[in-house]
């Protein structure tokens, strides 16, 4: 027993001492990820959040979020990211933008020891721009925080006030059934198992910021990525440099009226710009390159 816990006693200085060596061990390039994967074996053993995997080889393809997001940072060479909601950091980590900002209230990660040039704020996103300077700015944002209608739309809304000419990426804008869409997640989940259906899709009413972006914002441009991977709508601005007036409360509500099986009763709606990811992707990329659609 004495043993075991001198053991853990170890395995404890070493994880500290890892730790505040990391930023110094992060300069040998391809050391990262095994020393990473070290440390959090040991942080698992002494009960710690683990590190933040930071991955140096290209992202595999089956991460369609950091695909998208690279693609347009490459192709717009967008430099500054933001990511709302970031969980345990799987895209977070795979994005390849020269400055990282990460918000999320309850990240599966330890916040505190991070890849050199991100930060990260542990608050919810209404509290990150509620503290931010109004003069801070973001190439590319990826919305995937709490998943109502009303929080997404004022993180589109907030994001926007601090987007150069960039892009946004909503995700999970198209839900797989009504159970899916259901706002609550576990009154989702419970329905779901009620109907006596398999897996655990969750995606919220997000749907309903597309059906305000199509009734409030000329203003705004947008397609929904409908064809491999999760249904994400990527959103900028019709003409660089366009001012962006959030819709009333009224026209919110307003919005809070359709039900999913009106607005999908025929698949999904024309007003979403249901396209395919690389047609979306490089007509984002086109218009935003020539500041107009
Ligand atoms: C779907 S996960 C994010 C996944 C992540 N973007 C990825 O691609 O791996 C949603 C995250 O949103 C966070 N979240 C919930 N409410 C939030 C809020 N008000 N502001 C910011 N993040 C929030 C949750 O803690 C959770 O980690």
């Amino acid at each position: 027993m004495h043993e075991v816990i001198r053991l853990r006693q170890r395995n404890l200085w070493k994880v500290i001492a890892n730790g505040f060596a990391r930023p110094v061990l992060d300069r040998w390039g391809y050391f990262r990820e095994d020393r990473t994967e070290g440390i959090n074996y040991l942080r698992t053993i002494a009960g710690l959040p683990l590190l933040l995997k930071y991955r140096p080889e290209p992202v595999p393809d089956e991460l369609w979020s950091p695909r998208r997001l690279n693609f347009l940072i490459h192709e717009l060479h967008l430099s500054s990211y933001l990511e709302i909601g970031v969980l345990e950091g799987e895209t977070f980590a795979n994005v390849k933008a020269r400055r990282r900002y990460g918000v999320d209230p309850e990240p599966i990660f330890d916040p505190v020891l991070l890849p050199r040039r991100s930060k990260f704020a542990v608050v919810t996103s209404d509290a990150f721009f509620a503290s931010i300077r109004p003069t801070e700015r973001f190439d590319v944002a990826f919305i995937d925080g709490l998943h109502t209608f009303e929080q997404t739309y004022r993180d589109v809304i907030n994001t926007l006030m601090h987007l150069r000419s960039g892009v946004i990426v909503i995700d999970d804008t198209v839900p797989s059934d009504e159970y899916s869409a259901i706002p609550d997640q576990d009154e989702s989940y419970r329905a779901r198992g009620e109907a006596g259906l398999e897996g655990r899709p969750w995606h919220g009413d997000v749907w309903r910021v597309v059906t305000l972006l199509d009734r409030h914002h000329s203003e705004l441009e947008w397609r929904t990525i409908v064809d491999e991977g999760n249904p994400q709508t990527l959103l900028w601005r019709r003409r660089l440099g366009a001012s962006v007036a959030a819709a009333s409360a009224e026209e919110i509500a307003l919005a809070k009226q359709s039900t999913f099986a009106d607005v999908f009763a025929d698949g999904v709606p024309e007003y979403f710009h249901p396209t395919p990811e690389s047609q979306a992707l490089a007509e984002c990329v086109e218009s935003l390159r020539h500041g107009r659609v």
